[in-house]
């Protein structure tokens, strides 16, 4: 079975968040299963693009309503990602350095069209177009009411929601950059008034998944705008756990870290991490070290991060150290923390950091107020660091609580004195050292890797294909 994966992000070619680790390691863990699975994504102006050859397998021209412009794949050459990447390169469109801008209508409708265009003149056709997304999601709509693309419309479409927040609205005068489609079917592109290219998604695609079975049961209930629709459409809806990619995410071989360590020595290997990581960053090493990783944004709760900090590094003695961007406001109220001797912050993202951070602390602070699987938790697991999460989403499915014979630190909400207080547990339960450590220990070997997810999708295009 060829399953076709498109998608805006993929790692470690291009990524901004959590969509690029799935759909770069998805794929490899469905080809276990005997799966022909692979991706394909637009041609930015990034590092691993200008330091990889890629072979041209086809040219084109697109019409984007008025305007045509010249396309080719690009296929990569010797790839070891496992799977085969694809590429649409339009230069005037995407060949960026930035992955996302405030205007993606015309390059990601672009990116789609080309997409469609090419596997138009592929003899063997995917069997399965799996979509990610709103910026692939008019693909499901495309293919069964664009005039150009009938000959595909008999391949089943999954769309995957990684997050229901952003929709790719764009407004109706756009409409005629869409290739033509019988008018009366209009309403399939619509939600609330505008063009809305992640509902057009949920009414198109043949089956719709997400990333945790809770996170669709509260998509139901709240889904920026689109509850009423999910609910309607919930028989084509399953949640589907994500996993990580266990021979990236390894404490045994990960080359990225100060030291390695396996079950057995993860004690002294996680030590050594954390001291490297309290010099860079001037921490105190003998302190239970609190991190955060990931987009300063009110989604993960960072609006509230200066005052749980603060809060928190009076009423206990820990360090947190913290790694990420976002909000500039929320960036610069947490730069007066710096001062403070138990505090310190990468501004920024670095991968690198991003694995010895997960190796070297001792929790792992996720108080999201949306999650709608959550990546972060299972890497820390896997690095033997204790997760502190707001019990949602994915967050709910992968961890359990140490209180009810659990792992984690689950706390119900997110507020200043509800994640304080579960910092706070926290620094105690570190104070009970041979538990904490026979934790540390053990949470190391939960299988949250791909393998039985990526199961259940090849069971649901199997059902698709029958
Ligand atoms: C999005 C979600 C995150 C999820 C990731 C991969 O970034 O916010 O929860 O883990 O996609 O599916």
């Amino acid at each position: 079975m060829n399953i076709l994966h498109i998608s805006a992000e993929c790692f470690p070619i291009a990524k901004v968040g959590g969509l690029a680790d799935v759909v770069g390691a998805l794929p490899n863990y469905q080809k276990e299963l005997g799966t022909n699975s692979n991706v394909v994504i637009p041609f930015f102006n990034n590092r691993f693009n200008q330091e990889h050859t890629f072979e041209v397998i086809f040219t084109g021209n697109l019409q984007l309503g008025e305007t045509s412009y010249g396309f080719r794949i690009l296929k990569l050459l010797n790839s070891t990602l496992g799977f085969d990447l694809f590429c649409v390169d339009i230069t005037e469109l995407l060949y960026t350095e930035y992955v996302y801008s405030n205007d993606d209508t015309e390059r990601f409708l672009a990116f789609q069209i080309a997409t469609l265009d090419w596997l138009l003149t592929l003899k063997e056709k995917p069997d399965i177009l799996h979509t990610h997304d709103h910026h692939t999601g008019l693909i499901p709509f495309m293919i069964s009411q664009s005039f150009r693309y009938k000959t595909l419309k008999e391949i089943p479409t999954v769309l995957t929601i990684h997050n229901a927040q952003y929709q790719g609205w764009f407004s109706h005068e756009k409409t005629f950059l869409i290739p033509s489609f019988d008018k009366k079917n209009i309403g399939l592109l619509d939600w609330d008034g505008s063009i809305n290219p992640l509902a057009c998604a949920i009414k198109c695609a043949w089956s719709v998944t997400t990333v945790s079975p809770s996170y669709m049961e509260e998509l139901k209930l709240n889904a920026n705008g689109l509850e009423a629709l999910l609910s309607h459409e919930s028989d084509k809806c399953v949640g589907i756990i994500n996993g990580i990619d266990w021979n990236v995410w390894d404490p045994e071989r990960d080359p990225k870290l100060i030291k390695n360590f396996s079950k057995t020595t993860v004690v002294s290997g996680k030590k050594a991490n954390k001291k490297w990581l309290c010099e860079k960053f001037n921490l105190d090493k003998n302190k239970p070290l609190f991190c955060f990783i990931g987009r300063l944004v009110g989604e993960k709760g960072a609006d509230l991060f200066f005052d749980i900090f603060k809060k928190s590094l009076k009423e206990n003695t820990i360090s947190i150290l913290l790694l990420g961007s976002g909000h500039k406001e929320t960036e610069q109220q947490l730069a007066t923390l710096n001062s403070h001797a138990d505090y310190n912050s990468f501004i920024g993202y670095d991968e690198t950091l991003a694995h010895i951070i997960y190796a070297g602390a001792d929790f792992l602070l996720m108080p999201s107020r949306v999650e709608p699987c959550g990546l972060n938790q299972m890497y820390a697991l896997r690095y033997g660091t204790t997760p502190i999460v707001n019990s949602i989403g994915g967050l709910k499915d992968t961890v359990i609580d140490i209180e009810d014979g659990g792992y984690g630190i689950c706390h119900d909400g997110v507020s200043i004195d509800k994640v304080t207080a579960a910092i706070s547990k926290a620094a105690l339960f570190y104070t009970d050292k041979k538990r904490f450590q026979k934790n540390s220990r053990s949470i190391l070997s939960i299988d949250y890797s791909w393998s039985h997810s990526a199961k259940e999708y090849v069971q649901l295009y199997k059902s698709l294909k029958l």
